[in-house]
């Protein structure tokens, strides 16, 4: 279990280095077992997430290798099993990803149920919608999909019934391969997803953004392995600049970029947080008393949901009552009994939506009565310390965030390991800019 004691009242300052998003990196990795030559991924996290698609991979019977700095080489040829779940043990969400690959090499392929986990139920029925429309026939057994294209998969017209990010790559990594063309409508726009794009077209494929949500993916025979490299870490960027501002600092965050950044950008602006963009960069700092915002976590460009638990900690410290309203996921306010717990003035609650068919991302029938989803935040309130137990990547950053404006020593316990899951050294680099955290792995 790892622990970590943070004592609070620092203001953060100095510069910090952005590396390669966890979400583009390991469906890089997964990408280039469609290839038949090895790839070389740079700008890779060392994160939880990568080290588990790593592990996958080399059960299939793939290699990966260090090659350098933050820099994998993945070798495809040995791959030899369709059977993730059963083989390797392959529980997580991310592992129905390897779809495309497994049905290109050998027609089948077997997925995992995806798990519910804690911040919703994240069901695949988007991804499956999309592969049958492809030619692939889905059963469901024994807790598994089993996934099989008797005649092959060919190219169609796909329109995913709500946004998907990861439902958009998993249809991308299946057609690039395809017989024909596959038009993809109302196609998920995280530039993750383009990172991925980008990949696949070097290493030969043929996919064009024709408009902001429609894909259109001419199926190629063959892709031939390349150097690819991952784009900035957009969510560990909005994290150190929400503690950049909640603890009164100033930090330089290299590797952001303002072209992914403009929905939070507005609300720093808004809020009357500093900011300055720079080559190579860009500069959070406290420039006086925050204002009050409204945002809501929307697909891309908008507002990320990734983004609204270190952003709802930070409106703990702004002047007035601020509103944070989450449309993607339907249960993602854990963070808030912490927050409370530690002294904010949080009251969660569900806003009056006229058409929550299109105005929420999940699906409606798995919504419950017991979620909220919508929290007004009043503010400024002093933090006071506690001891608090976290079960997701965000809250997790959250909490260290909680605990860095906190009065006293706060002690955060993550018994799966979130942060590292999500985040490469992230107390580390807090530590660097002055941050009082003390790690303990036992
Ligand atoms: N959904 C369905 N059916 C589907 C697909 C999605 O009901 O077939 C629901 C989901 O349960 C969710 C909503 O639709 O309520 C949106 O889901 P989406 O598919 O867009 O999210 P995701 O692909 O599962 C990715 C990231 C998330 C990030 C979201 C939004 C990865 C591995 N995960 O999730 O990142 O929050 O897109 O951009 O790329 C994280 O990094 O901690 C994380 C959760």
């Amino acid at each position: 279990m790892t622990k970590y004691a943070v004592t609070g009242g620092v203001p953060l300052k100095g510069e910090v280095i952005l590396r390669g998003a966890k979400n583009a990196g390991f469906k890089a990795m997964i990408a280039s077992l469609l290839c038949d030559s090895p790839s070389t991924i740079e700008n890779i996290s060392h994160v939880g997430d990568i080290s588990t698609t790593k592990e996958v991979i080399e059960c299939l019977g793939g290699r990966v290798e260090e090659c350098g700095d933050h820099c994998l080489k993945i070798t495809p040829n040995g791959i030899s099993s369709f059977d993730a779940p059963k083989s390797c043990g392959l529980k997580s969400r991310a592992g129905s990803m390897f779809v495309g690959p497994l049905l290109a090499k050998f027609g089948k392929a077997i997925l995992p149920i995806p798990g519910g986990d804690k911040i919703g139920v994240r069901p695949i029925d988007r991804h499956l919608a999309g592969l049958e429309a492809l030619g692939a026939v889905v059963e469901f057994k024994d807790g598994l999909f089993y996934i099989s294209t008797p005649n092959g998969l060919t190219g169609g017209n796909f329109r995913f019934k709500k946004n998907t990010h990861t439902g958009t790559e998993t249809l991308i990594m299946a057609a690039v391969k395809a017989r024909g063309k596959t038009i993809l409508e109302n196609a998920a726009a995280e530039p993750e997803i383009d990172n991925l794009i980008d990949f696949l077209n070097r290493a030969g494929g043929n996919i064009k953004r024709t408009s902001s949500r429609t894909i259109e993916i001419y199926g190629v025979d063959r892709l031939t392995g390349v150097k690819h490299k991952i784009m900035p870490d957009r969510n560990a960027g909005v994290t150190f600049a929400c503690a950049a501002l909640a603890t009164k600092g100033d930090v330089f965050i290299r590797g952001a970029q303002e072209k992914f950044l403009g929905a939070f950008i507005s609300k720093v602006q808004e809020a009357g947080g500093g900011l300055e963009i720079e080559d190579g960069g860009i500069r959070f700092f406290w420039q006086g008393p925050l204002k009050s915002t409204k945002v809501s976590a929307v697909p891309y460009p908008g507002f990320m949901t990734d983004w609204q638990a270190v952003w709802a900690t930070l409106m703990t410290q702004a002047q007035g009552e601020s509103e944070v309203i989450e449309t993607i996921f339907e249960n993602r306010f854990g963070y808030v009994s912490h927050l409370t717990k530690m002294g904010a003035n949080i009251t969660m609650f569900n806003p009056v939506v006229s058409n929550p068919e299109e105005f929420y991302n999940f699906n409606l029938h798995d919504d419950n009565k017991d979620n909220f989803h919508a929290v007004l935040i009043t503010g400024p309130t002093l933090l006071a310390s506690q001891e608090v137990e976290i079960n997701d990547v965000r809250a997790g950053a959250t909490m260290l965030l909680a605990g860095m404006i906190a009065k006293g020593e706060t002690n955060i316990y993550d018994p799966h390991s979130q942060i590292d899951r999500g985040y490469e050294k992230l107390d580390e680099n807090l530590v660097g800019l002055g941050a009082r955290i003390v790690r303990t792995n036992n």
